[in-house]
């Protein structure tokens, strides 16, 4: 492992079976949601940060949004790049630490999906996430996070759990750190007869947390919703999805 702390770099490569999880149907319903709460319009600049392999991405660039999509992962952004020549569609896609974008007022949305945030050891990294969507963004510009409920998490907590996405079985054993409300995982893949085993940590949020870090971050209107049927946040909700806006000053 590179360093510890950054488990995610051996982590991601043995996660991409997952993504088959996801119902095409989930994507796009996700997807309609988007375009409604960040007001996106063809030749809108949004910024993708994760994008993994384009689920999100790729469908709104087919409706004509100028898409710049961040990844770590190179096979990631690779993938995302062939499915997009096959689609005739541009995607601007840039590997980066979604810690190092360094983007000025330039786009009119942006979002972070999937629990695709609280992946650094010290809190101020995940902070500072939060910071560059906010100076990547032109004023008035849109965020919308989509992201695990910690409250969801801790009152129905699976400690041992198993799926299969793809050809790969996927066994998860979970701890969760009261102190630090990290949530510790050891995720065993298993494809072929053959176990890759990884360690992940993601420190959880509540709602309100992460209100006020979108608060220090320099958003206003922040919203939060418990579903895309804009239902409340509440401990049965199993993610949350954080609005916030950049004031036009
Ligand atoms: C759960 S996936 C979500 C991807 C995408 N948002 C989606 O909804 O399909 C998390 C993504 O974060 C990326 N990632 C993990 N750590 C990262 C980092 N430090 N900087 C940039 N991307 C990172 C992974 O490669 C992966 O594509």
């Amino acid at each position: 492992m590179k360093n510890q702390s950054e488990w995610w770099h051996e982590f991601f490569p043995s996660f991409r079976p997952v993504f088959e999880r996801i119902p095409a149907k989930a994507t796009n319903a996700i997807v309609r949601h988007l375009i409604k709460k960040l007001n996106l319009e063809p030749g809108m600049k949004f910024l993708d940060c994760p994008c993994g392999i384009g689920r999100i991405a790729l469908p709104l660039a087919r409706k004509g949004i100028n898409i710049t999509g961040v990844d770590f992962m190179q096979s990631y952004l690779e993938e995302l790049e062939r499915r997009a020549k096959n689609r005739k569609l541009k995607i601007r896609t840039v590997k980066a630490d979604m810690r190092r974008i360094n983007y000025q007022n330039e786009f009119h949305a942006a979002a972070n999906i999937w629990t695709s945030f609280g992946y650094f050891d010290k809190e101020s990294d995940n902070m500072l996430v939060l910071k560059k969507m906010y100076k990547a963004l032109k004023p008035g510009g849109r965020f919308l996070m989509l992201l695990l409920n910690r409250d969801y998490v801790v009152s129905n907590f699976m400690a041992k759990d198993w799926f299969t996405a793809g050809n790969t079985r996927v066994f998860t054993e979970t701890e969760f750190d009261y102190r630090t409300s990290k949530m510790k995982g050891r995720w065993h893949f298993v494809e072929d007869g053959i176990e890759k085993k990884h360690e992940m940590t993601i420190r959880l949020y509540s709602y309100h947390e992460l209100a006020i870090m979108m608060e220090r971050a320099g958003f206003i209107d922040i919203e939060g919703y418990g579903s895309i049927k804009d239902e409340p946040i509440n401990k049965d909700s199993n993610g949350m999805l954080i609005l916030g806006v950049k004031p036009r000053r």
